[in-house]
């Protein structure tokens, strides 16, 4: 939840710049880039991006605008890409579920046009109550396999929140574990949930972590697990992760007991700020929101969910039916998460112009959204990212 000027540390993923001290002057602008070149050749890469340009000489992108604010927020997106003469060009497509022999999905349309593209750009979804679907973010990940969930999360130098240096980089496995829906009654009153953890699944996201940490100029892989209790389960994914490791002599690594990673990030997170932490499913799903907690709130938060043939990138948010419709939505988490998307597809000069308008814009503090503590409509603030780009 968009929590007033909370929200705004929520941005620091992407915080390439100091922005805006709030309530006073701003200070100097000092632009910084979260992702440089990868030095992973693609072909080596887990999950690279397989997308080629058109003969129009653009990349096509999936859009999936979303329900309440997502038209709204992608109409920023598509301005300011346009601004800022991105190479793409938008695909959009309807995602509302339809029931077939019973079972709820998503149309044919969008699972062809995203595989044909590689990558979506994701507004949020709200899930229909009580007809029968489940929730289409899960369907989405299901139906693409989108094993990796990354989600970075970095404190607004200058902002005060009580934890001014978080700068945490987060990598659940997206697709099984406690998630994996393995679930019966044994007898009246008894039932079994089963946590599943697979050697391909491991494999998988341990070594994009791995990548990733190299991508990002990260030293260090920690995987977080809880194999004390869990032997056999969370005790494979870590044997694999030490297997993993071995093929990235340049990446340190080590493990840590979830509940004393927990424990210490609390009281201070500063040092995972040299690491990338990777863990299964439902460990990854709290305390991704938890180092949200730290610097404020979900409000702003990007995210990507990677997979190895196409990836999906989406603001943590949801779709904010209170506010939709009316012109008060912030899109800067969907714009961070677009700039995600861009560096996922090696547009880093793209990605970089953009960033930094975004953290002009809120450095300078005069044309923020409500929920900031400001006035601007929406397109009022995308306008003030594009002139800040010039
Ligand atoms: N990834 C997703 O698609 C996703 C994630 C969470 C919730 N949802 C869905 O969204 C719907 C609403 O969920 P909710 O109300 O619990 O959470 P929400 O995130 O939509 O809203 C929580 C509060 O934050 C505000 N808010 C959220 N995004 C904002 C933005 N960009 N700018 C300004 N204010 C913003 C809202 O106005 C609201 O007051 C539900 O149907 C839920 O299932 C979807």
């Amino acid at each position: 939840m968009l929590a007033g000027r909370c929200a705004a540390t929520a941005l620091q993923p992407f915080a390439r710049q100091t922005p805006r001290q709030l309530y006073r002057p701003a200070l100097t602008t000092q632009l910084r880039t979260y992702a440089t070149p990868s030095p992973t050749p693609e072909k080596e890469k887990v999950a690279h991006f397989k997308g080629k340009k058109g003969s129009d000489g653009k990349f096509r992108v999936t859009l999936i605008e979303g329900d309440g604010i997502g038209p709204e927020i992608s109409q920023s997106v598509k301005d300011i890409f346009t601004a800022a003469s991105v190479p793409i060009s938008w695909e959009s497509v309807d995602v509302t579920p339809r029931i077939i022999d019973g079972k709820s999905s998503i149309p044919q349309e969008t699972i062809d046009s995203v595989k044909r593209n590689y990558v979506a750009l994701k507004g949020p979804l709200a899930t229909p109550i009580g007809k029968g679907h489940v929730s289409l973010n899960l369907t989405l990940r299901r139906t693409f396999n989108l094993f990796a969930n990354v989600r970075p999360c970095k404190s607004i130098q200058g902002y005060k929140t009580p934890y001014d240096n978080v700068d945490t980089v987060l990598i659940r496995e997206n697709t099984e574990g406690e998630y994996s829906g393995i679930e019966h009654v044994v007898v009246d009153g008894v039932v079994q949930s089963i946590k599943l953890i697979t050697r391909e699944a491991s494999e998988r996201v341990l070594r994009f972590a791995f990548q990733y940490a190299q991508d990002v100029g990260r030293p260090k892989v920690r995987a977080v697990h809880k194999a004390t209790i869990m032997k056999m389960s969370d005790g494979l994914f870590l044997s694999i992760a030490r297997e993993v490791s071995k093929d990235f002599p340049n990446v340190e690594f080590d493990a840590e007991l979830l509940d004393n990673a927990c424990l210490k990030i609390v009281s201070d997170p500063t040092p995972y700020n040299d690491k990338v932490l990777v863990m299964p499913n439902l460990y990854g799903d709290i305390l991704s929101d938890m180092c949200a907690g730290l610097i404020g709130g979900l409000g702003l938060t990007p995210s990507g969910n990677i997979g190895d043939e196409c990836s999906i990138f989406e603001a943590v948010h949801g779709s904010a039916p209170d506010i939709a419709g009316k012109g008060l939505a912030n899109p800067t988490a969907l714009l961070l998460s677009s700039i995600m998307m861009l560096q996922h597809m090696n547009l880093y000069e793209h990605a970089d112009k953009i960033q930094a308008a975004i953290f002009k814009t809120l450095a300078e503090g005069k044309t923020i959204t409500g929920d900031l503590g400001g006035k601007a409509k929406t397109h009022e603030y995308a306008q003030a990212v594009i002139e800040n780009m010039k």
